[in-house]
């Protein structure tokens, strides 16, 4: 897909959203997961989102605006999170991410949709199951993104998939694989964006 992508704004406390509202699409998951890499492919810039070897790199919520098709449908935001579950992370600033994670994804009603990063080299850690029953619980349009695919042999990727479906209990049509390496997993993941934005379109009447 063709997309102009921009970044916007870096958000630390919840009074700093943007106030123009677009859908939002949200991306969570452990730090180091592949989250700012995802979105550096998926708008085809190495640079866009700032990515790094060290956990804790993405501190706040970082919004790029996306506009498909060069101008002729709707834009909506990509909103990049700090990874949970980084030990060096000092216990304060944890605390204040996840505090500012959860009461965002609680009180932002033009969320569309939510994207869970799993690393495929492991299985899902116990972060993973908190954050995905309590998204599975408050019914969010969920999709479960096994990364880092390119460290998996090409044909172990689906009964992986699959393992981190099971693990999460989720409906293992609700997942996909992707590489920041290879690519893989691209075009399926934008399709899922523009259908969960659409969706939110016809019920808000964007
Ligand atoms: P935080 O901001 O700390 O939460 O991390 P993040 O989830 O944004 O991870 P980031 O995109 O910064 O990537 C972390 C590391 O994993 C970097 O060294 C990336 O190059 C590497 N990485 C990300 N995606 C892939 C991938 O698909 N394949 C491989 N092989 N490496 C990847
Ligand atoms: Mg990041």
């Amino acid at each position: 897909m063709r997309v102009n992508a921009e970044f916007i704004t870096s958000v630390a406390q919840l009074d700093q959203l943007p106030r123009e509202q677009w859908p939002e699409i949200a991306l969570v998951g452990r730090s180091n997961v592949g989250k700012s890499s995802m979105i550096n492919t998926l708008v085809g810039k190495q640079d866009l989102a700032r990515t790094s070897n060290t956990p804790g790199r993405t501190q706040t919520l970082n919004y790029y605006k996306i506009t498909p098709d060069e101008g002729r449908s709707k834009p909506f935001y990509i909103v990049d999170m700090p990874g949970y579950g980084f030990a060096a992370v000092n216990q304060r600033k944890r605390a204040d991410w996840s505090k500012l994670i959860e009461q965002y994804l609680r009180m932002r009603s033009v969320v569309c949709g939510i994207i869970q990063l799993i690393d495929m080299r492991h299985p899902p850690q116990p972060l993973d199951h908190m954050m995905s029953e309590w998204l599975q619980g408050n019914d969010f349009n969920y999709l479960v993104v096994g990364t880092k695919a390119d460290k998996v042999a090409k044909t172990k990727v689906p009964e992986t998939l699959l393992k981190i479906a099971e693990s999460l209990n989720t409906d293992s049509r609700d997942t996909l694989a992707f590489s920041a390496e290879t690519k893989l997993g691209r075009e399926k993941l934008w399709q899922w964006m523009v259908n969960a934005v659409a969706l939110e379109g016809r019920i808000l009447n964007f």
